[in-house]
């Protein structure tokens, strides 16, 4: 459920008519709910009700400080995954001891920065990286609370960009290794051990992989535990996916995710830590955009969107699929058209949807792309040297821009050609 709805002909977000926005900022624009990320933040956060947990929000998904802001205050955590990520959470006002660093390629400058400006723990995902871990945390006289990300060998049956809990992916470490491993980080000089995590993939659609994960984590705390470690935090990564069609194949629910989450491990008594991501923004988020022509190709007609694969790469990318929709609801009675949906960018890969179904659509009609909030402005680039599209937050009645359109000169100034040529 979101707060993108159709009233009276037209498509509101929360209470602020979509054309609104549109004539007030230009387009192509990304908007999001409060209402939305509350409710879904909200959803994780009662589904592990009864245990202690803390859901730290994979910022990575929609990063923008107001998001964050948002979000923090109803208690989230965070999930970063850079030294730049990191220093937005901080910005935003999120303490350090609710921030987890995770990402296989920590930098010893972006360890430095966690320890000295406060950490939950790092979540780490090789020995190289707990060996610099131990040598960063020693010279700043502190200790580096961590867990190990295990990698425990399951098909989490995603797209397979997106999986990573399989052997052959980049990340974690085998779990058949891990009683070694944690052995080596326990005698470590600055590191401590407070935990173990798991992270399989995104766009998960069935909990039986996340099962099979869990129930080798809960395996693993036990042996680990008889190894003399103290085990008190399990952190369980993201992945819950979303429906990104209005069809009956919705994905299972975080409160049914939550009691999965409990059948399996709360019998260990461990505190939980979950890193959703695109459940919590990805329904939250839509992007508008505006015909710019209709276009009759020889065998199909082309929508040509001021957006384009830059501002919104999922579907050429991952061939993700976003519902479109527009702005004016269209009459009950009107009989659907095909159009191929592209954008304005000279790749024939800047296509978002071939003979997409929509009702005949006119110069200067808006659009909106469903489930756009996740992996949507923060993948964007300025490829065609095409200005980021702003990000717009609706609480009721109100909206405001939270990151605005810059001007050409903003981005061309930001070249320096030397002297010599
Ligand atoms: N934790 C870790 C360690 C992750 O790598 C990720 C996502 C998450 C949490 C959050 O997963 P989520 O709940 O959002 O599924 N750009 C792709 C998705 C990449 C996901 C990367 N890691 C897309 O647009 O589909």
């Amino acid at each position: 459920m979101d707060h993108f709805l159709y009233r009276d002909g037209a498509l509101y977000a929360e209470d602020v008519p979509v054309a609104e926005i549109a004539a007030a900022v230009g387009t192509p624009f990304y908007c999001y709910s409060t209402a939305t990320l509350s409710r879904h933040f909200r959803l994780f956060d009662e589904a592990l009700e009864g245990t202690d947990h803390l859901v730290c929000y994979a910022m990575k998904a929609a990063s923008n400080q107001a998001i964050l802001r948002t979000l923090a205050d109803l208690g989230a955590g965070m999930d970063v995954v850079s030294g730049g990520e990191y220093a937005r959470a901080r910005a935003a006002g999120v303490p350090g001891e609710k921030i987890v660093f995770s990402g296989v390629g920590k930098t010893r400058d972006e360890m430095r920065m966690a320890l000295e400006g406060g950490i939950r723990q790092f979540n780490v995902e090789s020995e190289p990286e707990l060996q610099a871990l131990s040598e960063v945390a020693l010279s700043l006289g502190v200790v580096a609370p961590i867990t190990v990300r295990v990698n425990p060998d399951v098909d989490a049956k995603t797209h397979e960009k997106i999986s990573t809990g399989k052997a052959e992916n980049k990340f974690g470490i085998p779990i058949s290794r891990a009683r070694a491993v944690y052995a080596h980080a326990a005698s470590l000089p600055g590191i401590k051990v407070v935990g173990i995590d798991v992270h399989i993939g995104s766009q998960l659609t069935d909990l039986e992989p996340y099962r099979a994960a869990y129930r080798k984590v809960a395996e693993l705390t036990e042996a680990l535990r008889a190894d003399g470690h103290e085990i008190t935090r399990l952190d369980l990564g993201g992945g819950l996916g979303i429906p990104y069609t209005r069809d009956n194949t919705a994905p299972p629910l975080p409160v049914e995710y939550g009691q999965m989450v409990k059948e399996e491990l709360a019998h260990l008594g461990c505190e939980i830590e979950i890193e959703p991501g695109r459940l919590i923004a990805g329904n939250a988020g839509i992007m508008v955009s505006r015909v710019i022509y209709v276009k009759s190709g020889q065998d199909r007609d082309f929508l040509i969107l001021d957006g384009a694969m830059n501002d919104l790469i999922r579907p050429a990318m991952y061939d993700a699929h976003h519902d479109i929709i527009p702005v004016i609801e269209p009459a009950a009675a009107t009989e659907p058209e095909l159009y191929d949906v592209v954008g304005p960018v000279c790749e024939s890969g800047d296509t978002f949807a071939k003979r997409r179904a929509l009702p005949p659509m006119a110069e200067g009609d808006l659009v909106a792309f469903r489930s756009a909030g996740a992996y949507g402005a923060v993948m964007s680039s300025e490829y065609n040297t095409r200005p980021l599209i702003p990000e717009v937050l609706v609480k009721g009645d109100q909206f405001a821009v939270i990151r605005r359109r810059p001007t050409f000169d903003e981005m061309i100034n930001r070249d320096t050609i030397p002297e010599w040529l």
